[in-house]
């Protein structure tokens, strides 16, 4: 098995020095950063918009893949990719045809990312699947960093992995939610090739090292 990318999802960081948050990260070799918007309605929690991801850009070089938990993200699309993210990543269940927000995405010039709550089947979006760039599976109920991950992710893994290779389908697989040195093996172990982690790395003692450490135990399985 490939050694997985490791994602750190800033939402665990602390904001009042962010830029020493991602710079510690960032030289403990994470891939891209995991970045959450929440609107305040398709979840009950609310983070920031455009402008802070595009501050958050300035800060690092790393791939910036943006996860909108937002009832409805299309409108800013373009506000997000200006800002500096590399993928865009929207919810199923803001837009059961995905089709529309996927296309303007890429029109801007990122990365079409698609997810799906705990709850929802795949079957919902496997009509989409050829159009995707980023297949974000969800292992916790989205709003809040530090929660249990839901072993039922582990299925649509595996389906998200054969699904790619029976079609030659182009998305990177990444999961999130409750991802860390015990459920991190799982997760690559069943299809996972980008492991978001939120909690496990910035409340880690040395988030710097952490981010090795969960792709060494990842790539043993
Ligand atoms: C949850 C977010 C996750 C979160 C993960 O709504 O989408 O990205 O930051 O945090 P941990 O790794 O702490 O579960
Ligand atoms: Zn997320």
């Amino acid at each position: 098995m490939n050694a997985p990318l490791i994602a750190p999802s800033i939402l665990a960081a602390d904001f009042s020095r962010l830029g020493e948050e991602i710079a510690r990260v960032e030289q403990g070799g994470a891939d891209l950063l995991h970045v959450d918007v929440m609107d305040g309605h398709f979840v009950p929690n609310l983070t920031f918009g455009p402008m802070i991801v595009k501050a958050i850009d300035k800060l690092t070089r790393l791939r910036l893949s943006t996860h909108l938990m937002m009832t409805d993200p299309e409108p800013f699309a373009e506000a997000f990719v200006k800002a500096g993210s590399d993928d865009v990543i929207v919810h199923i269940e803001s837009y059961p045809d995905p089709r529309r927000v996927l296309g303007k995405i890429q029109g801007f010039g990122a990365r079409r990312g698609l997810t799906l709550n705990p709850e929802t089947p795949f079957e919902a979006i496997e009509p989409f699947l050829k159009d995707v760039d980023v297949l974000l599976v969800m292992s916790v109920h989205p709003g809040f960093g530090g929660q249990a991950f839901i072993p039922e992710a582990l299925p649509k893994l595996t389906r998200a992995r054969e699904l790619k290779s029976r079609h030659g389908y182009a998305y990177e697989i990444h999961i999130d939610g409750g991802i860390d040195l015990d459920t991190g093996p799982k997760a690559a172990e069943a299809g996972a090739e980008v492991l978001v982690a939120g909690s496990a790395i910035f409340k880690a003692p040395d988030p710097r090292a952490r981010v090795e450490e969960m792709r060494r135990v990842a790539a043993q399985g």
